[in-house]
Order: C-alpha cells, then sequence, then structure tokens
C-alpha cells in the first residue's frame, strides 16, 4: 500500500479525496498497489468531511512522516507551497501538484531537487485542469519538434467572453457565476488580466523547448478592456475575441503572448466556449493537434492529480526524465510579433478615410448602423509597425474634437 498526502483542501484538494476515494479500484489497479490517503493538511478543520480524521495543521507530520512516499499539493500561490514542496522532494518524495503559479516560478529548480533525488515532480494538472497536456508533451510529443502551442489556457476567461458573446451578459455577471461553480483563482485577477494564461504558456514553452522559461518575459494582456460593443462587430464580421497563450518556436527563437485575439469560425479553437480549454499542438512531423476539455473545476482537475499520483507509485524509484534545465530561453520582443489588427476609431468613415488610409494603408472597413464611430481590418503588419501607425493617425487627427482610436484588438483572421 502506498500512502499519500494531500497539502490543502480547498476545491482541488478535496477534489483529489473524492477521486481517490471513488476510483480506489481502477486506481489500485494502475498503480499496483492501493493507494492511501493518510493525512491532509490546512489550517482549518473539517469535521463533517470524510477526511475529518486524517486533518493536521503542522506540515512536519507529513514531511516527517517516511511512510508518506507521495505528496499532492493543492493549495495554490507561492507560499507556503514553494517551501513545503521543496522540503518534501528533499525529503525524498514524490510531489504532484496543480499550482501553475508555483511551476512556472519554481518549476527548474524543483525538477533539479527531483532529478538529485530521484524521486519525481508532476503537474499535469497545472495545464488545462483536467485535458492530459503536460504528459503528452513529454512522452507522445517526445520525438517532434514543436513549432507552436496556442491555446485558450483559462477557463474563467473563456466562460467570461462567452456570455458576453452568446448572451450579451456583462463582465461582472459572468465573472460572479464563474466565481461561485468554483472555476475562478482566489484572486480574479490573475483570471481576467492574464497572468495565469501567461504562467500555463510559459509552462508549455519550457516543455516545448527544454528550457527555463520566465513567465516575465512573456507579453501578457487580459481581457478587462473587451466590451459588449467588441462582440456587436465580431458579430457582424462573424468572429469571436478569445483569450490566447501562444508559443511559436523557430530556429530556437521563440515568440510568445497572452492577449484576446478575434479569430474567424474555421480557427479550430473558434468552438471553445465555456470554461472548456482547447490547446493546439503543431509539430514539425505531426502537423496540428488538438487537446480538448475540462479545463478547470474540481473533479477534471483533481483527475490529472490521481494520474500523476498513479504515475509517481508506477515509477516509485526512479526520477522520469520530464521538464526542462537550468538553461534560458529567450524571448523576442513583442513588436515583432504579426498580426492583423481590428481596430474602432472614433467618428465617421466618411470624414476619416483619408487619414485611416495614410496611416494603415490597405484596410476592411466594418461599420454598426447608429454608431458614431466605426472599425477597420488593417493588413498584416508586425506590432512594432501597428504602434507606429497608429501614433501617425493620432497625430494627423489630433486637431478635431472626435478623434482617436477607440480599440485595437488583434486579429488571426
Ligand atoms: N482559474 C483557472 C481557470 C483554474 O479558470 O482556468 C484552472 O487553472
Amino acid at each position: 500500500m502506498i500512502k499519500t498526502a494531500i497539502m490543502g483542501y480547498g476545491t482541488i484538494g478535496s477534489g483529489v479525496a473524492e477521486v481517490l476515494e471513488q476510483n480506489k479500484d481502477v486506481i489500485a489497479k494502475q498503480a499496483g498497489q492501493e493507494v492511501e490517503l493518510k493525512y491532509v493538511l490546512d489550517l482549518r478543520e473539517f469535521p463533517d468531511s470524510p477526511v475529518a480524521d486524517k486533518i493536521v495543521h503542522d506540515f512536519k507530520v507529513i514531511e516527517q512522516d517516511e511512510e508518506v512516499q507521495i505528496v499532492v499539493e493543492a493549495m495554490g500561490g507561492l507560499n507556503p507551497a514553494y517551501p513545503f514542496v521543496k522540503a518534501c522532494l528533499l525529503a525524498g518524495k514524490h510531489v504532484a501538484t496543480s499550482n501553475k503559479a508555483l511551476v512556472a516560478a519554481y518549476g527548474t529548480e524543483l525538477l533539479a531537487i527531483a532529478r538529485e533525488k530521484g524521486v519525481n515532480f508532476l503537474f499535469e494538472a497545472s495545464v488545462g485542469g483536467g485535458i492530459p497536456i503536460i504528459r503528452p508533451m513529454y512522452r507522445c510529443l517526445m520525438g517532434e519538434r514543436i513549432e507552436e502551442i496556442t491555446g485558450i489556457l483559462n477557463g474563467t476567461t473563456n466562460f467570461i467572453l462567452t456570455k458576453m458573446d452568446k448572451e450579451g451578459e456583462s463582465f461582472e455577471n459572468a465573472l460572479k457565476e464563474a466565481q461561485n461553480l468554483g472555476y475562478a483563482e482566489r484572486n480574479p485577477e490573475a483570471d481576467v488580466e492574464g497572468h495565469d494564461t501567461c504562467r500555463k504558456i510559459a509552462i508549455l514553452t519550457a516543455m516545448a523547448t527544454g528550457r527555463e522559461v520566465d513567465y516575465e518575459d512573456i507579453y501578457t494582456e487580459g481581457i478587462t478592456r473587451i466590451t459588449d460593443i467588441d462582440f456587436k462587430y465580431a458579430e457582424k464580421m462573424g468572429t469571436s475575441v478569445k483569450l490566447f497563450g501562444t508559443s511559436r518556436i523557430k530556429d530556437g527563437k521563440v515568440n510568445a503572448f497572452v492577449a484576446p485575439v478575434m479569430i474567424q469560425k474555421n480557427n479550430p479553437l473558434y468552438s471553445v466556449n465555456d470554461v472548456f480549454n482547447g490547446i493546439m499542438v503543431k509539430g514539425n512531423m505531426l502537423g496540428v493537434s488538438m487537446f480538448y476539455g475540462s479545463g478547470a473545476g474540481k473533479l477534471p482537475t483533481a483527475s490529472a492529480v490521481v494520474a500523476d499520483i498513479i504515475e509517481a507509485a508506477q515509477n516509485l524509484d526512479h526520477n522520469l526524465n520530464i521538464g526542462w534545465s537550468g538553461e534560458k530561453q529567450a524571448i523576442e520582443s513583442m513588436d515583432q510579433a504579426r498580426f492583423r489588427y481590428f481596430v474602432r476609431v472614433a467618428g465617421s468613415y466618411r470624414n476619416k478615410e483619408q487619414d485611416v488610409k495614410r496611416a494603415f494603408g490597405k484596410v476592411e472597413v466594418v461599420e454598426l448602423y447608429g454608431m458614431d464611430e466605426f472599425a477597420v481590418l488593417t493588413s498584416e503588419m508586425s506590432e512594432g509597425e501597428f504602434k507606429a501607425a497608429a501614433t501617425a493617425y493620432d497625430s494627423a487627427e489630433q486637431a478635431r474634437s472626435d478623434y482617436g482610436i477607440k480599440q485595437m484588438i488583434r486579429a488571426m483572421l
């Protein structure tokens, strides 16, 4: 029998306890022996829960118990998750975590300690919730050169954008609904400002390149400036707006970003709606492969953690060669990324046509009835070129009262 402990009895931690109990038989069969939950670490008591008699408040109980071979970290955040996980690995215990903030910030060090100690640091649930993506990256796709990863990697923001798109819901109401359903991070800013997606695309990029990626090098923009008016234009254009985490890898160079992107119906990620996540991986031999499923939520995420527990149980006596080295991967400047741009402009196209064409070149025009603004879709250009064009437009128009660019959304159309 293998003994485990769960650190953090929140949404994910309680989900892991539930999956361990409900799928006991199948887990024992796969692991080759029974997996027993010995401790649950939390500051709170849970007198009415099935784990009431397993609750401990002192981390040392887990750290010092040699019977505990696999520890689940589901506390979230960095403190005390980081020192606790590090101590577990140093004590020769395997660790499975759902904590992307931890993996993105300290993955390099924790993977190195796991290698040194001959144990495993596993993090399938840190990206895409219940969707298998980390294991496919280190197993099924290990013979590929990965050229691109583009994902809808945050369930909360995808839920919000879908509600705004399909039901005309306000941002605030949709966020509240997502929080009530247990999708959101403790701090919703991590979701809506794109930080959660940033950490996930950083982890996937590190998996793809085999090098350490500093998530702070990745340009990150959230969804808070996307409005119902943008979706009105999108509807007219037959497009939608999704929060993408993208990484393009070519000749050792990586272009990576997180931003809302306008896409059309033939994009494989167009129909990834609600809390679902979708991840497109392009390999040099494979071509395009899609991973789709529940990107957040208690049981889907817990299911991925449990798969890591089984992976650890199957490899108790050695370290699996997964993850990345300490060598740093450079990320190119966002100014070099290329998009088309959806731009909403104040005034009427009739009055602005000359200045728009002078600044942006050839554009497609989109007008909504009864608005004192219009939108254009530019040709493909680099972000640097776009910034220069936008500045040129604003300076040419400055003398007027109804001047200015009201919105810009990058487009892959
Ligand atoms: N808050 C995250 C999301 C949870 O909404 O996707 C899963 O990482």
